[in-house]
This record gives structure tokens, C-alpha cells and sequence, in this order.
């Protein structure tokens, strides 16, 4: 009854018959244990490479298993289902390190980078926003000055999903000077790899949810970038950061439906079970009307991702369908972990049971790789300017 009903190939039900068969006995299990201890088995992102989840994109020529987007979404549903710091970890890497090298980088770059981040073996960050550009990402103030054969970067960057454990982190910086600023289109993007002299791990965020992803702050002192790390063209890493993050909202509205569905599974099999006044709370109407309400949201939140993902794999440009996508899947699981817990009363208020956990991992969705708010700008733009 909650499963997708987009029609799928041979394929893409197998992806989605082992990421589900993976996740249920290698993440689910674990999930509530990761959340507590605010670290997840490091073993996990490892077998997430042998399975092929983190070079789900790439080209078969760079070690990726080369799939659409759909089945790429399916596989993170499943893995969000069961845990949504995995699914940050999956969705980042594959989203926006991984893809902006790909599309932008030289071959030099590509056979280096993406073969050993297709199997994991380096795991891929993002590092765009700062302490005072968030939302405004244009305004960062990182900033790359040419020396010789390398840059010099300093500055701070915010919020960076598994930065203090990746290999490979893609920083946009400002590379115009204070003299001459250029806006969005002074910015670079730049190849980082922590082993960089200048590169330091300045803070590690304690979060409401997804607590078994690290999210940190990097500080870049001095930082020596050899010339070679640039990505692409000087003064187009904004540009590219923007692409790359329209990709990356398919992946949080994966990420936020995988929630919503393993709160809606919860709540329809505690319902059923639970008992007061000599009753299953599922045989009230008052409660079949919420499960109603839930289940109906998740599958149009779905929908939408999945009818954005095919039409991104015809190749149709999606900027505003993926921010609609994110905008609509984040705010449905926000709703429908809500309700869950209202469901579960008491119980669904403590630790004993997953939906308090699903309730504080929701929440970020509305929030990163732009908040619901942003969503509705990039949308508006577009619909004012048709
Ligand atoms: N594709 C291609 N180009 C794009 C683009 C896209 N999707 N979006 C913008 N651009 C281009 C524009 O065409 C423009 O180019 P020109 O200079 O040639 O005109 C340039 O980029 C600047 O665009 P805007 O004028 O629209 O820029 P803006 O300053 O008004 O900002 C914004 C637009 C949509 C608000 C943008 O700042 C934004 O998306 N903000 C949110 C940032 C965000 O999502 N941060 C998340 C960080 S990652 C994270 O969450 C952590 C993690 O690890 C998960």
C-alpha cells in the first residue's frame, strides 16, 4: 500500500531489492545505537562502496555502476528507511563532490579522484556555506589568492557533512580580490584534500538530529592548494556548486521520503497492535484518517521525486521540479513524523521506540542544501520569469 507505483524496469527493482535487503539487516538493526553513541560504524561507508551506492553515477569507465537517477533515489529511500545519517553520507557523496568532478573536472582529475571515490575508499565532502553566508551563499568570504604554482586559502567554512572524515571536499572560494569583487562569479571551487598544510578540523556540531553524520567546521589557515586542484574554470566554482546542489536535492527529498516511509510503516504497525479502550487505536476512524493523510502525503511527495528523476533522465532540465521535489518531501516527512508521534503518545515522546529519532532527522531536510524558504525562491523565480 506505501510502496512506490512508478512503473520500474527489471533493474531498477533490483537496485531497490538490495539496497532494501541491505539496509534492513546491515543499518536498520544499528540505527538507534549510531544515534546515541553520535557515531556510526565507520565499516558501513565501505560496504556501501562494494555494493557500487557510492559511484551510483559515475560512468562505468571511472569504477561507477553508471544507473539513472531513479534508481539512484530508490536505492537512497531504502537506505534513508533505515537510517538517515547513512543516507546524508550517500547522498552528499554522490550528489556534489563526485558529480561536480565528474562534470567539471580534467581527465587528470577524474581517473585520480573518481575511481577511488566510486568504491568509497576516499569519501566526498561539500564545503559551500560559512559562518555568515548560508542561505546568501554568494557572500562567502573564503578567500584563494594565486602564489606562484599553488593558492593560499583562508577562511572558515560551515556545515559540511562528513568533512572531518572525507578524503576529497570540494571548498568554493573567493577567488576576486577586495578591490575588484565580481559577486557570484568570483568564486572557484577547489579539490581539497585534508593532508593539505593549512587544513583543520575547528569544530564538530552537536545537532538536534542526524546524529550519527558528522557535521563540522573547516578552517582553512594559510591553506596551500597546488594550482592543478582548481576545478573546471577560476570564477565558475558558484555556478557549478549551484548545478551540483539541484542534483543534490533529489537526493534530500530521497532522503526525507525514506523518513516519511519508515515512519508511516512504524506508525501503521504500532496502530494496529496498540490497544485502549479494549480497541487497536487502527480501528478508530479519528486514527485511520491521520494514517490516511500520511500515507497519501508520502506517496505524492514520491510521486514527484520520481516524475523529476525521469524527466531529469530524458535529459529535460529540473531546476525548479528538484527544488519542488525537496521543498514537498521535506516538509511532508516534517508532517508526517509529527503526526507518528502524536500517534505513538507517550511512547513515541521517548527512546524506546525509532519515530523520536525520525522526528529530529526529518527536521534537517527542511534545512540543508537549501532551506525550505530557498526552495520556494528558486521556484518563484522561475514561475515569475515564464
Ligand atoms: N544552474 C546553473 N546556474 C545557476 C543555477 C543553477 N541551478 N542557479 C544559479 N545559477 C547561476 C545564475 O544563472 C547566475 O549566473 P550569472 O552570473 O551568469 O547570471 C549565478 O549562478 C548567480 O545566481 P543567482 O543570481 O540566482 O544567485 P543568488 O545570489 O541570487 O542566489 C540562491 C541564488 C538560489 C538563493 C542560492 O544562493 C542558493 O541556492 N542558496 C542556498 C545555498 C544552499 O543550498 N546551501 C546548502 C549548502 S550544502 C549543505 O547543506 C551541507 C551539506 O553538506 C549537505
Amino acid at each position: 500500500m506505501i510502496d512506490t507505483l512508478t512503473p520500474l524496469s527489471d533493474e531498477q527493482r533490483e537496485i531497490q531489492r538490495l539496497a532494501r535487503e541491505f539496509a534492513t539487516s546491515e543499518i536498520a538493526p544499528f540505527a538507534g545505537a549510531w544515534d546515541k553513541a553520535e557515531a556510526a560504524d565507520p565499516a558501513v561507508r565501505f560496504k556501501l562502496g562494494e555494493l557500487g551506492f557510492l559511484g551510483m553515477l559515475l560512468p562505468t569507465e571511472y569504477g561507477g555502476l553508471g544507473l539513472d537517477s531513479l534508481s539512484y533515489l530508490l536505492a537512497l529511500e531504502e537506505i534513508a528507511a533505515a537510517d538517515a545519517s547513512t543516507a546524508v553520507l550517500m547522498s552528499v557523496h554522490n550528489s556534489l563532490p563526485t558529480r561536480m568532478i565528474l562534470n567539471h573536472g580534467s581527465d587528470t582529475q577524474k581517473r585520480h579522484f573518481l575511481p577511488r571515490m566510486a568504491t568509497g575508499e576516499w569519501l566526498g565532502a561539500f564545503a559551500l556555506s560559512e559562518p555568515d553566508a548560508g542561505s546568501d551563499a554568494a557572500v562567502l568570504t573564503t578567500q584563494a589568492v594565486r602564489d606562484g604554482d599553488h593558492w593560499v586559502l583562508n577562511g572558515t567554512k560551515s556545515w559540511v557533512s562528513n568533512g572531518n572524515v572525507a578524503e576529497v571536499i570540494l571548498a568554493m572560494a573567493r577567488n576576486d580580490s577586495a578591490t575588484d569583487r565580481k559577486g557570484s562569479r568570483g568564486i572557484s571551487a577547489f579539490i581539497i584534500t585534508p593532508d593539505l598544510p593549512g587544513f583543520r578540523v575547528s569544530k564538530k556540531e552537536a545537532k538536534m538530529g542526524l546524529r550519527a553524520s558528522p557535521t563540522v567546521q573547516l578552517t582553512f589557515d594559510g591553506m596551500r592548494v597546488p594550482a592543478d586542484r582548481v576545478l573546471g574554470e577560476v570564477g565558475h566554482g558558484f555556478v557549478y556548486a549551484m548545478q551540483s546542489l539541484e542534483a543534490g536535492r533529489l537526493g534530500i527529498a530521497a532522503q526525507a521520503v525514506g523518513i516519511a516511509r519508515a515512519a508511516v510503516e512504524q506508525t501503521i504497525a504500532y496502530t494496529r497492535v496498540r490497544q485502549q479502550f479494549r480497541t487497536p487505536l487502527a480501528q478508530f476512524q479519528a486514527v485511520q484518517f491521520k494514517l490516511a493523510d500520511m500515507a497519501t502525503r508520502l506517496h505524492g511527495a514520491r510521486a514527484m521525486l520520481h516524475a523529476t528523476a525521469a524527466a531529469k533522465d530524458r535529459g529535460e532540465a529540473v531546476g525548479p521540479h528538484a527544488a519542488m521535489s525537496k521543498l514537498m518531501a521535506s516538509e511532508a516527512a516534517m508532517w508526517i513524523t509529527t503526526q507518528a508521534i502524536q500517534l505513538f503518545g507517550g511512547y513515541g515522546y521517548v527512546t524506546d521506540y525509532p519515530v523520536e529519532r525520525l522526528f529530529r532527522d526529518a527536521k534537517v531536510t527542511e534545512i540543508y542544501e537549501g532551506a525550505s524558504e530557498i526552495q520556494r525562491i528558486v521556484i518563484g523565480r522561475a514561475l515569475a520569469a515564464d
